[in-house]
């Protein structure tokens, strides 16, 4: 195992009508003038955005909102954020809504107290301060409840990056499942397919000796395999959206990923395919992981394997265990299928056409020099095939 620190401050408050809490919350961690910041509308349609605000006016917590964030969320809403918190005195942003809704919110709460263009801190200037965040969560999935990280796309370019610091880690995070009960089928699925993106990008390491978070990876794994069918059979189901939920949360904090090198090129190959077609974070991942998984196999068939054997119930086969590894990503495809997820470019709204422009902004625009590494080291040619390989046969 790797040396590590680990720094995980969020009070997480887990359960039924926990968001009545938003407004002691907001006390507690300081908080006096909020931006609430939220989506498209569905927290207005559910009465959620009402009840949150309640619960502030009932603490005494005055507010402004802004809301109209996009999935894949955009910069131009940033900079209106940054405006208004400057403007309003803000002190605290309240997220109320999925992982667009946060990762806009933790964009606004650095570029406030930056001085300067906000994209500098996605273009590699440190995170240095930023106002405190709480969010009240509306989907499991991409795990910014608990992460340091954000993920912002540019307009200007459609260019998408990531940026992290511990800065960014909320302060509190309100987790009440139901709320996820009014998601789409089609956005449950792809929410619990990035959770296990999340746990399969920490689990291909190059590190040895990684038992406890092996195990925990596989037990997450093991949960969202169990679960996520019972959720997309009976929307209402909360004791299996309180698992998912929680399980999207652990899966991304990083307590399942300390101590261990960690791949991240799924994602790489992803974020070239939502920025350029707009299409869900986690059906963009259903696509690229299976594609990606079958050509980096060779540079570690047991690790393949152990996932095949333990997650997916495959037979270890000694005498050929590059079997029993493709089968493993072949059931992990089938899940995600099953699932209602799409498996080629085609179905997330890409062309063959554009694989040379999706490369070139994998492997140079975005802060690349010509590779993207994590698992194994991938080139130009190594994508170009990847991407092909998505193509429908
Ligand atoms: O905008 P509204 O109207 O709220 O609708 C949203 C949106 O259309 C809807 N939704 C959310 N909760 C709902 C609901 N509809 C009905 N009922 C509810 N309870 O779902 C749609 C998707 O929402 P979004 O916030 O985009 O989903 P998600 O949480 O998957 O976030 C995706 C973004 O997170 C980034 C992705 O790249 C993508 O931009 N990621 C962020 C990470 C992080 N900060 O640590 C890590 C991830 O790997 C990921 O890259
Ligand atoms: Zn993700």
């Amino acid at each position: 195992m790797d040396n590590f620190t680990f720094y995980s401050p969020t009070y997480f408050v887990f359960g039924k009508d926990t968001e009545s809490q938003a407004g002691e919350l907001v006390k507690k961690f300081g908080g006096s003038k909020v931006l609430i910041h939220y989506g498209g509308g569905s927290v207005v349609r559910s009465g959620l955005l009402d009840r949150v605000k309640s619960s502030l006016s009932a603490s005494g917590i005055s507010f402004v909102e802004l809301g109209g964030v996009k999935p894949n969320p955009r910069s131009g809403l940033v900079y209106e954020g940054i405006d208004l918190c400057r403007k309003e005195n803000v002190d605290f942003i309240l997220a109320v809504g999925g992982g667009s809704t946060i990762d806009s919110s933790k964009a606004i709460a650095a570029g406030t107290l930056y001085d300067g263009d906000f994209w500098d801190l996605y273009s590699g200037t440190p995170i240095t301060a930023a106002l405190p965040v709480g969010t009240v969560l509306t989907i499991a999935a991409a795990g910014s409840e608990g992460s340091p990280n954000t993920v912002i796309t540019k307009e200007e370019g459609m260019i998408k990056r990531g940026s992290g610091s511990d800065l960014l880690r909320p302060k509190f995070s309100i987790l009440n499942p139901a709320l996820t009960q009014t998601l789409p089928p089609y956005q449950t699925a792809a929410g619990a397919t990035d959770i296990m993106a999340h746990l399969y990008e920490r689990y291909l390491t190059n590190t040895k000796e990684v038992e406890v978070t092996d195990r925990l990876i596989e037990a997450l794994l093991l949960t969202m395999k169990k679960e996520t069918p019972r959720v997309i059979a009976d929307p209402d189901n909360y004791d299996a959206r309180a698992n998912i939920m929680w399980a999207g949360m652990m899966a991304h904090n990083n307590s399942c990923g300390v101590g261990r090198s960690q791949d991240w090129t799924s994602h790489g190959i992803e974020h070239e395919l939502s920025a350029l077609y707009d299409c869900a974070h986690g059906a963009g991942l259903a696509v690229t992981m299976p594609a990606n998984f079958r050509y980096v196999v060779d540079h570690d068939v047991m690790r393949f394997a152990q996932v095949a054997v333990r997650v997916w119930g495959c037979q270890m086969d000694f005498t050929d265990p590059k079997k029993t590894a493709l089968e493993g990503i072949d059931k992990l495809q089938e899940f995600l299928i099953s699932i209602g997820m799409p498996s080629t470019l085609e179905e997330v709204g890409g062309s063959k056409e554009d694989i040379p422009k999706l490369v070139q902004m994998l492997t140079h625009v975005n802060g690349n020099n010509g590779t993207i590494s994590g698992f194994t080291t991938l080139d130009e040619e190594d994508c170009t095939a990847i991407y092909e390989s998505m193509l429908r046969k």
